[in-house]
């Protein structure tokens, strides 16, 4: 998959990160850590960092080299030198074109359709240039705000994963939901 992937919508400037995002992408996780750290399995030490970062940049290009996802940083267009406003991605990409997709956005930008309107730009450029037939989505049964758009971008419950992720030691319920992308 190329590298010059550059998406736009109505209100955003979508890509793959480079390594000069890193300071940028940090900051995003800094700033956000208290919504973002209660739906991942942990917060290790130096994640939110330039550096941890800089490295999360260079594996996510490696994937998208090899064709195994994509994942872009999020940018508003009224400001596209400035600070990341959060990331949406397609992962776990199968020969069979099915793929999982992630999405987070900055609190401060929440409750105004971003996510949503950067999720749909993804799934259009999936099914477009990726040829994804099926995505997945699979969320903390209690995030109630990711099931809200993932259920508004179509997608339907498909099964309870029990004890999927362990967060802070305590085993936790996930959601399964599926979207047949429609050609
Ligand atoms: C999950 C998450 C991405 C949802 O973000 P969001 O801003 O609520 O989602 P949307 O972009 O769909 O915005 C929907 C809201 O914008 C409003 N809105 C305003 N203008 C809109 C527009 N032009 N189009 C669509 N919705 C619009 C909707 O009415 C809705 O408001 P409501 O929440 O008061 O009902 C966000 O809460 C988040 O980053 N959470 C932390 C990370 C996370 O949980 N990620 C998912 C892990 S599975």
């Amino acid at each position: 998959m190329s590298a010059d992937i550059r998406i736009v919508t109505e209100r955003l400037i979508m890509s793959p990160g480079k390594s000069p995002d890193a300071y940028e992408f940090a900051s995003f996780l800094r700033r956000n850590r208290s919504r973002l750290e209660p739906w991942r399995p942990d917060w290790p030490d130096g994640f939110d960092s330039e550096h941890e970062c800089r490295q999360a940049i260079e594996r996510d290009h490696k994937e998208l080299i090899a064709g195994q996802s994509l994942r872009v940083l999020l940018r508003l267009k009224s400001d596209p030198e400035g600070p990341i406003v959060g990331t949406c991605a397609l992962f776990a990409i199968r020969k069979r074109k099915s793929a999982e997709i992630g999405f987070q956005i900055d609190g401060s930008l929440e409750g105004q359709g971003l996510a949503r309107e950067a999720a749909e730009a993804m799934i259009d450029h999936g099914r477009e240039h990726l040829g994804i037939k099926k995505l997945i989505a699979i969320c903390l049964e209690n995030n109630q705000r990711s099931i809200v758009l993932i259920e508004r971008l179509g997608f339907v419950f498909c099964r309870a994963l029990n004890d999927f992720l362990t967060i802070n030691d305590r085993k936790f319920d996930h959601h399964q939901f599926e979207l047949k992308v429609a050609k």
